[in-house]
């Protein structure tokens, strides 16, 4: 079966960006002109999705608006002549069909991408994480369908991460079947040292079958008290099989200050409208280090 649905939860309270994030969501937070999910949404697209259900809640109100029309706005760009903008602004409320859902407590990831059951049914369906942009040719959601295609398998989308910093993701235990792609037999999340079976962590992505939402109901709160979706992935490694993609692309965390500025340092040195001006800025400040 095609994987045509997508779930994007961004109803996490995002801590670690406090105070920007006390009444603006991370997943609004821009990245030079554009908020963070419109790319994951965009990717989203770019790989077959049809259908994406974004996981809200209290105060995240404006990633409706986003999403939705402003007529207002779009008159006022006709009829003073902007074009271009007008066609850009519009495009954002036909990129697919968007549906949102506002999980009532904030319980953990586990629990976001359960409140999306009834929007699945019974077919295979992409989870884009809300803070998690990755940009690159091939769009990693993408790289993950084909995966799914060829294995049948729920699909991880894995890269490596830093030996210091692997207690803060998840760490999984993979063997190589060939290339990038690998066959994921157990995983733990936020591991203590004595705990990290590969500096493998899953980042952002993955496919996964709707047997998920059994497990999901029957997942104990794991690490920090949460409802963990890794805690219910690895039941499905365990069960039906899995296989991760070290996917292309550069990743970057919206969801911490770092992670924020190197996303915004990176797309502006590629962007058609400040590229070459903001090049020549960032030289000015390096050599003045
Ligand atoms: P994170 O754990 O990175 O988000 O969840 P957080 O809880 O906002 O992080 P802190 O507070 O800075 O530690 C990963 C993704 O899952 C969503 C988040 O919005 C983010 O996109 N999420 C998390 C939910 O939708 N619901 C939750 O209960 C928790």
């Amino acid at each position: 079966m095609k994987v045509k649905k997508a779930v994007i939860p961004a109803a996490g309270l995002g801590t670690r960006v406090l105070p920007a994030t006390k009444a603006l969501p991370k997943e609004m937070l821009p990245i030079v002109d554009k908020p963070a999910i419109q790319y994951i949404v965009e990717e989203a697209v770019a790989s077959g999705i049809s259908d994406i259900l974004i996981i809200t809640n209290r105060g995240k109100g404006i990633i409706e608006d986003h999403f939705d029309k402003c007529p207002e706005l779009e008159q006022k760009l006709l009829s003073s002549g902007k074009k271009d903008m007008y066609n850009e602004i519009s495009k954002i409320t036909e990129l697919a069909n968007i549906y949102f859902l506002r999980q009532k407590e904030t319980k953990g990831l586990g629990h976001a991408v359960n409140c999306a059951r009834s929007f699945v049914g019974n077919e295979p369906f992409a989870v884009l994480y809300g803070d998690d942009v990755i940009i690159g040719e091939d769009p990693a959601c993408a790289q993950l369908i084909r995966a799914y295609e060829e294995y049948g398998h729920a699909v991880l989308g894995i890269n490596k991460v830093p030996e210091k910093d692997i207690s803060k993701y998840s760490s999984l235990k993979v063997e190589n079947i060939k290339d990038n792609i690998f066959k994921c037999t157990d995983m733990i999340e936020k591991p203590t040292p004595d705990k990290v079976m590969s500096l493998y962590s899953i980042l952002g992505r993955c496919i996964l079958t709707p047997d998920i939402f059994d497990i999901l109901e029957r997942t104990a709160p794991g690490a920090g008290g949460e409802i963990q979706l890794t805690d219910a992935m690895k039941t499905l490694a365990v069960t039906t099989g899995m296989t991760a993609v070290d996917f292309t692309g550069t990743r970057y965390d919206m969801g911490n200050k770092l992670g924020i500025m190197k996303a915004c340092v990176e797309v502006a040195l590629t962007h058609r409208e400040i590229g070459n001006d903001f090049r020549e800025y960032l030289k000015s400040v390096l050599n003045n280090m």
